[in-house]
């Protein structure tokens, strides 16, 4: 069965820098190589979808430059339908500007462009496509007014939603109230749950406002978190060597969806997520480093060799 995803989101030229250590503020720093890559957490999530084998369609908006090319190059070669893609000539493209560590940590500044120019009418544009879907997955780098306003369609049209706060900025409880999922990493769940909480849990607890919803909090080389309003249970990641963390967390939620898509229960769905992400970190760039899902399954066959070999030796 191959999975029907919708995503909305934002595309952006990542403009990358890599440098032994990030500059102090006022500092200059030289950098060890410079990459130009197709990124914006809406298209990676939609590239990576398609490359762990759904069938996906994008909403989003373009500007009139030539940046907007590299969004057209990934997505036909990656199969992501851009039907519903439109180009505002007046405007830039999204850009970001990236920081890269040696130890493959980053630093990202998002300057939206024509993300910010995305419209109900767009989401109306798709309505039929996202009442086909398995799964409707949007972010928080477009025009927020149509954050809540894609997760009420899907609502509407009985489509599961996974709402990945990023980036968070703390404004958006109806977008919370309204998702199926959310997937907020560490910073961003502290951000959303106002940061007086314990532990993950409770921080995680507090947006649950419906016994239906889970949240999946993105713990980077932990794994992930699953917290439902009665349940919470930790799904380790595999150890990588890491390179450049760019996409972990787009990847992630494309396979969470992908899974959840084709029915695997959710902690298969996060085991799933956890693999394609960890071989995301083990190469450069964003969308660029997103696995296959023939290299995520053989991670995760992988695992399970080893757990059956341990467990037949008894360790
Ligand atoms: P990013 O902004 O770097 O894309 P994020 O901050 O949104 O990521 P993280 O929680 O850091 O999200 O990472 C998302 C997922 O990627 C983790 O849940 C895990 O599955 C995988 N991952 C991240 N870092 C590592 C790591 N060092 N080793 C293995 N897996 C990792
Ligand atoms: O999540 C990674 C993405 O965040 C990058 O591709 C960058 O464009 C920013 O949107």
């Amino acid at each position: 069965m191959t999975a029907k995803i919708v995503v909305v989101g934002s595309f952006n030229a990542d403009l990358v820098a890599y440098t032994e250590r990030m500059p102090r503020p006022g500092e200059t720093v030289h950098g060890k190589r410079f990459a130009t890559g197709a990124g914006g957490k809406g298209s990676n999530q939609a590239v990576a979808a398609a490359r762990l084998g759904a069938d996906v369609s994008f909403i989003g908006r373009l500007g009139g430059d030539v940046f907007a090319n590299l969004a057209y190059e990934i997505w036909d070669a990656e199969g992501v339908n851009h039907d519903f893609v439109s180009r505002d000539e007046e405007v830039a493209t999204g850009v970001a500007p990236i920081l890269v560590d040696s130890s493959g940590e980053n630093m990202i500044v998002v300057v939206l462009g024509a993300n910010q120019r995305l419209q109900e009418s767009d989401i109306d544009a798709a309505r039929e496509r996202i009442a086909e879907a398995d799964m409707l997955v949007i972010q928080r780098e477009v025009n927020l007014a149509i954050v809540p306003y894609a997760l009420r369609t899907a609502r509407e049209l009985g489509v599961a939603t996974i709402l990945n706060p990023a980036p968070a900025d703390g404004t958006s409880p109806e977008s919370i109230r309204l998702a199926d999922i959310l997937t907020p990493n560490e910073i961003e769940l502290e951000t959303l749950s106002g940061g007086a909480h314990e532990d993950v849990t409770s921080a995680a607890r507090a947006l649950l406002t419906r016994p239906d919803q889970t949240a999946v909090v993105t713990l980077g080389a932990q794994g992930a978190r699953i917290v439902t309003p009665a349940e919470t249970a930790i799904i380790p990641t595999f150890a990588v060597e890491v390179v450049d963390t760019t996409g972990a967390g787009d990847t992630f939620n494309a396979a969470l969806a992908v899974g959840l898509a084709e029915k695997m229960a959710l902690p298969e769905a996060v085991r799933f997520a956890n693999a394609a992400a960890a071989l995301c970190v083990t190469k450069p760039g964003a969308a660029d480093s997103v696995p296959s899902r023939a290299e995520a399954q053989e991670l995760l066959a992988r695992r399970l060799a080893t757990l059956k070999s341990k467990s037949r030796s008894g360790c």
